[in-house]
């Protein structure tokens, strides 16, 4: 009998936890043990159960909180079931690492991350970017002000034909929107992280449905062009307290040259940088520089993702992404489809201090 295990149940047993979630506790199967699997469709948790040799299999994450003793829970479940399947397992006393996007919803966000206060439970978000060795870097030459104030950043989340062929993505009512919730909120909130999450003032924002509600080339597989009901681009500006703002375009499809780029440049007063790949420019000595790095450390940033959560759980360190942040996250995400929906600027509420 090991001592000081820490007892995992997973919420969802699709391709998330099949990929990222499952393998990576696996990796510390000396302090970690995954006891339940939850998944309306109870197919898809025997088959993960029988794959991973988990004991229990549910198919209401429900009855799992009730029945099994867990300390920690996985959600990942689409994005419609991230805020009452986290909002029970913090109920049940769990530490929880939801998948990102936080919520469908900023009321969800609030929620969540207000629960995980008053269980004194960590509550974290899969937004695995930040552990990538880019940031990782990058964050460092920040933190040691080599950028200066950053005022200025241009996200960019954008595929040429990479309509998800599987899962839910195409839905709005289960997803909460497309390229923008999807993938866009990773390089969104990557700028974030890295311009210190400051306070979110005002966003405008514009969606586009041209090309995802027709058959064409799909580099994802073949999508579900009939039933399309999410947006396959956004664009949008935020500006922030601080004087700072951010322009995100977002696609799952667009006629561009490259077919997948997830990028984000930051300019500030001292330098700039572009992170993926991580290349920051300065002016020194009369003279414009470039700096790269000729060497980062190789790791799976999914890897230090699962790492990072389990020894927030065991240990008490913080999480990278904390519940609040996410709230902060959700508020843009929604203000820039509200901005879309209604033509306007959408001035959004600051947040409560708690
Ligand atoms: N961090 C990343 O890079 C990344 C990548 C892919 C997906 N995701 C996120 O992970 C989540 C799941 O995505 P996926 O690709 O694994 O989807 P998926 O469709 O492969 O799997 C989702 C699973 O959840 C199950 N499910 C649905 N409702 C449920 C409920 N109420 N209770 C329990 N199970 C339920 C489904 O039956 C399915 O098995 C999404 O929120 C997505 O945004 C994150």
């Amino acid at each position: 009998m090991m001592e000081n295990v820490l007892r995992v149940g997973i919420i969802g047993a699709g391709g998330i936890a099949e990929a990222v979630h499952i393998p990576n506790y696996l990796k510390h199967s000396n302090k970690v043990k995954i006891v339940a699997i939850a998944d309306v469709v109870k197919d898809n948790a025997e088959k993960m159960a029988n794959a991973f040799d988990i004991n229990h299999i549910f198919t209401s994450y429900e009855e799992m909180l009730d029945t099994i003793n867990l300390d920690a829970v996985s959600v990942c479940t689409p994005n419609k079931f991230h805020a009452n399947a986290t909002i029970a397992a913090l109920q049940a006393g769990c530490h929880v690492i939801c998948e990102k996007p936080p919520a469908m919803t900023v009321a969800e966000a609030e929620q969540m991350a207000e629960t995980a206060k008053q269980y004194g439970k960590i509550l974290t978000y899969g937004l695995s970017f930040r552990h990538t060795p880019e940031v990782g870097a990058l964050k460092r030459f920040i933190d040691a002000d080599e950028l200066g104030e950053i005022y200025a950043a241009r996200v960019h989340a954008i595929r040429r034909r990479g309509i998800p062929g599987w899962g839910v993505f195409t839905n709005k009512e289960l997803q909460g929107g497309g390229p923008l919730i999807d993938i866009g909120v990773h390089m969104l909130d990557t700028a974030l992280y890295l311009m210190g999450y400051p306070e979110p003032d005002t966003v405008f924002g514009v969606t586009y449905q041209k090309l995802g509600n027709q058959k064409g080339v799909g580099l994802a597989g073949e999508w579900d062009w009939k039933n399309f009901t999410i947006e396959d681009m956004a664009r949008g500006m935020i500006t922030f307290t601080n004087g700072a703002s951010i322009i995100l375009e977002s696609a799952f499809a667009a006629n561009t040259e490259k077919h997948d780029e997830m990028s984000v440049s930051l300019m500030g007063e001292n330098g700039g940088a572009d992170v993926f790949p991580l290349k920051m420019y300065q002016e020194k000595h009369e003279t414009l520089i470039d700096i790269t790095p000729s060497h980062l450390p190789i790791k799976d940033n999914y890897e230090l993702q699962m790492e990072r959560f389990i020894a927030c759980c065991l240990n008490g360190e913080q999480p990278i992404s904390t519940a609040d942040q996410g709230v902060s996250l959700q508020k843009i995400i929604n203000g820039l489809y509200e901005s879309a929906e209604k033509g306007e600027a959408i001035k959004l509420t600051p947040a409560q201090v708690r």
